[in-house]
């Protein structure tokens, strides 16, 4: 896996950035839902790894400060299942599989495949709360980087949606504690949040 990782900080650094914060993010997560040790050990390989398949999605599109348009979209929307085809033989199947479900919706209109809810792997829905929140509070091309205050209304807006609610309660919960906050985002308490 440690591979993988290291063709993503040569190839994007900023993705593997993205991954490495992601993946603690998840692991956080994963803890408070009370997974096993060793399912967030993968868990957390697989956020590194989710976005691998955007090494082959042109940097026009990856760095577009716009809106994307129907081709650019199309194309972008490959990304989880060339990940998953260059990953999977190489690392567990649990960790390709998150890869490959990172971009479904627990309603199940998500892609590749539409999986809705439990079918899902856990790990991805979670790993899909973690990696939304870190883009929305990260800068991003077309966007500058948003309080957490936003980020959490925004889970709880897309909850049982976009996002399992189980998930959504659990990253609640712990942003209610200051400490994690300021340890995950080195910002001050959350006075006053409305989720
Ligand atoms: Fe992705």
């Amino acid at each position: 896996m440690d591979r993988f990782h290291r063709l993503l900080l040569a190839v994007d650094p900023d993705l593997a950035a993205h991954g490495k914060r992601t993946g603690r993010l998840a692991a956080d997560i994963a803890e408070k839902m009370r997974l096993e040790p060793d399912r967030i050990e993968r868990l957390q390989a697989a956020a590194h790894l989710h976005d691998i398949g955007k090494i082959f999605i042109s940097r026009k599109i990856l760095d577009k400060p716009g809106p994307l348009d129907a081709a650019e979209w199309e194309e972008l929307r490959h990304h989880p299942m060339m990940g998953y085809q260059l990953v999977r033989g190489s690392v567990p199947e649990e960790v390709a599989m998150v890869v490959l479900t990172h971009h479904e919706r627990f309603d199940g209109t998500g892609y590749p495949h539409g999986v809705p809810g439990n079918r899902i792997p856990l790990e991805a829905r979670i790993l899909q709360v973690a990696d939304a929140f870190d883009a929305i509070t990260s800068e991003r091309p077309y966007q500058p980087s948003l309080p957490v205050e936003y980020a959490l209304n925004e889970m709880v807006r897309w909850s049982g949606t976009q996002f399992d609610p189980s998930v959504v309660e659990a990253i609640v919960d712990l942003a209610g504690r200051a400490r994690w906050v300021t340890s995950q985002f080195g910002v001050a308490a959350l006075d006053g949040i409305a989720v």
